[in-house]
């Protein structure tokens, strides 16, 4: 990739030293694109631990363990809001009446006290007991995705397996008729076309989800079922009955939080095993090691990078922080720091600190680890169950994208028929 596909700089704010400053591209930097984590770990070994690049407008940088489970915590300096909801409430009044109505990812979007009115109701909805009771079905869906592929030796694995099967995890979750999923993955492909720092577009997507998601919403709150929209119909919102517009907030979070990660994580993971035909052997001899499996894939692998708005003018770490600034909890570096974790780059199954923050620390913690956990391993064993020995395919190499989830856009699979 060349130089002319970066973002382009902007100058360095007077109060920034130089020595903060990096200049990474997180959506395009070329290292990135070419192979994710070794870039990451290469920017471990040379940048600084918090630092400042010119690149998507200019913002911070959280590299160590340390900064981001610091600042995942600290919600009063490092903010969700990057539209307060006293300026959306004023945005809205502008808009002409009956305009459709604009979602938000609610609670992501939000601080504390705001904040747990939202995750509150969402707790139950995600309990380990609730979401145990998926795990057949699921595991039923990842069986026929991988047996339709089977007999052909080789499968475009992201296509193939990694968005159909969160995609229809997903409807079935929520009570959405699986008929529609090609639909669905459609969504999928425009909302991620649009995340690449376009609020329009964004936006557009945002309401094309909730819009396909309101019919099926409605029919719910009138004949409730044993699904999650009719479940949350029932639940509170600050002490006030759910409305169209909470489950339409709810229903947008729930498909973004849910569908582009899981499908990334089953990437990263999936071309680790293809790689390291020795570790198959060892996890089909001992299949109960799968899960301890999917947590180290899942810290070797971190992927998501979620963003924050600086409330307050702070010295945080060294790097002198203004109000307003962005900041980006570079959770992949987190979970490679040296500081951290003995020797990080190493696939350690008996590694003794197991504490990754894949899925963040805080108030916001991811509220579907549970389910993504369940989708993760029940992938991985199918997988190692129903196929040979599979590998990367030679001739055609993977290819990542970097943002918000640094993912996997192409993994090509072999295997012996
Ligand atoms: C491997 C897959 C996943 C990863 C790595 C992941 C990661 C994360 C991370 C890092 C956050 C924190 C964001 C922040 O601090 O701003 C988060 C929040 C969240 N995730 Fe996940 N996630 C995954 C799958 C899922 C799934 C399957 C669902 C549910 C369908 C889900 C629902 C949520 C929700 C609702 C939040 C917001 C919690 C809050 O703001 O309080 N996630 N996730």
């Amino acid at each position: 990739m060349s130089q002319a596909t970066l973002t382009p700089a902007v100058p360095k704010p007077a109060h920034i030293p130089d020595a903060l400053v990096c200049d990474f591209d997180m959506f395009n930097d070329p290292g990135l694109l070419a192979d994710p984590h070794e870039r990451i770990l290469e920017l471990l070994r040379t940048a600084p631990a918090v630092f400042w690049t010119p690149r998507n407008g200019g913002h911070w940088v959280l590299m160590s363990h340390e900064a981001n489970f610091t600042a995942s915590r600290d919600t009063e300096t490092f903010s969700s809001e990057f539209i307060p909801p006293e300026k959306l409430a004023m945005l809205k009044t502008m808009l002409p009446p009956g305009s459709p109505h604009i979602p938000i990812a609610v609670p992501i979007n939000l601080d504390p006290p705001e904040h747990t009115k939202y995750r509150m109701p969402l707790n139950r909805v995600f309990s380990p007991k609730a979401i145990a009771a998926l795990k057949d079905s699921i595991r039923q869906l990842a069986g026929e995705l991988i047996d339709k592929v089977k007999a052909d030796g080789r499968c475009e694995f992201m296509t193939a397996i990694a968005e159909p099967l969160p995609v229809q995890v997903f409807l079935k979750m929520l009570g959405l008729p699986l008929s529609r999923w090609e639909e669905y993955r459609e969504l999928v492909r425009e909302h991620l076309a649009a995340s690449n720092l376009d609020p329009r577009r964004m936006m557009q997507s945002m309401m094309k989800i909730a819009a396909s998601m309101r019919p099926t919403m409605l029919e719910r709150r009138d004949n409730p079922q044993d699904d999650i929209l009719s479940m949350l119909w029932k639940v509170e919102v600050d002490g006030k009955p759910t409305t169209i517009e909470d489950m339409e907030n709810y229903g947008v979070l729930l498909f973004i939080a849910g569908l582009d990660t899981v499908m990334n994580g089953m990437g990263h993971g999936v071309r680790h095993l293809a790689r390291n035909p020795e570790l198959q052997a060892q996890l089909r001899a001992n299949p109960e090691l799968v899960g301890e499996a999917t947590e180290e894939l899942l810290r070797r692998y971190t992927f998501t990078v979620p963003p924050r708005i600086l409330a307050k003018d702070v010295e945080f770490m060294g790097a002198p922080m203004k109000k307003g600034d962005k900041a980006m909890l570079y959770l992949p570096a987190a979970d490679l720091d040296a500081r951290e974790f003995a020797d990080p780059e190493r696939f350690d199954l008996n590694r003794e600190n197991k504490v990754h923050i894949a899925f963040n620390a805080g108030p916001h913690r991811c509220l579907g680890s549970h389910l993504a956990r369940v989708e993760l391993q029940v992938l991985y064993e199918e997988m190692l169950a129903r196929l040979p020995t599979f590998r990367l395919d030679p001739a055609r190499p993977p290819k990542f994208h970097g943002g918000h989830v640094v993912g996997v856009d192409v993994l090509h699979l072999i295997w012996d028929v």
